[in-house]
């Protein structure tokens, strides 16, 4: 996929990939997926569920947990915004709104699991979270 429609107009948010490549915020969260799920702590959806209040709000996005509840007010859109999809998946909300590099580099920190296999919607299934690299 990429990130220019064929009329040439940008069609996601875009980044420079280390390899000089112009690819849409999107493809790298989900390449970033892809290369960091391994050893990554597994929730599933229930768990996550838990978490859905505004002293412990886990969100999911790209199919990885990430534990707001210290972030929510820093948040520079808002923090009822993110208090609204607690406990839950907020990946189309996070990518309808204008999140560029710096919101990408922030999640890194942000991160404490991957949904289990069964639930992910975003990660292919032919991973083996086991085997070395
Ligand atoms: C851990 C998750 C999140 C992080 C790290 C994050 C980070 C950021 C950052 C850094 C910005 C400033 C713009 C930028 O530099 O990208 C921003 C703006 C914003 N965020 Fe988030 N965000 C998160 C989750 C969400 C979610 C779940 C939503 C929607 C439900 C959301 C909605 C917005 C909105 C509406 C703005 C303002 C965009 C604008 O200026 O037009 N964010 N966020």
């Amino acid at each position: 996929m990429s990130a220019l429609s064929t009329n040439g107009q940008i069609s996601d948010v875009t980044r420079v990939s280390a390899e000089n490549e112009v690819v849409s915020a999107t493809e790298l969260a989900m390449k970033d997926v892809r290369q960091s799920s391994i050893n990554l702590k597994q929730y599933t959806l229930k768990e996550v569920s838990e978490h859905c209040w505004r002293n412990d709000c886990w969100i999911i996005l790209f199919d990885r947990v990430y534990d707001v509840t210290k972030f929510i007010s820093d948040h520079p859109g808002g923090e009822y915004i993110i208090e609204e999809n607690a406990g839950r998946d907020a990946t189309l909300q996070f990518r309808g709104s204008r999140h560029g590099k710096e919101a990408f580099d922030m999640l890194e920190q942000l991160c404490i699991g991957i949904l289990v296999e069964d639930e992910r919607l975003y990660t292919p299934r032919d991973i083996d979270l086991y085997s070395t690299p």
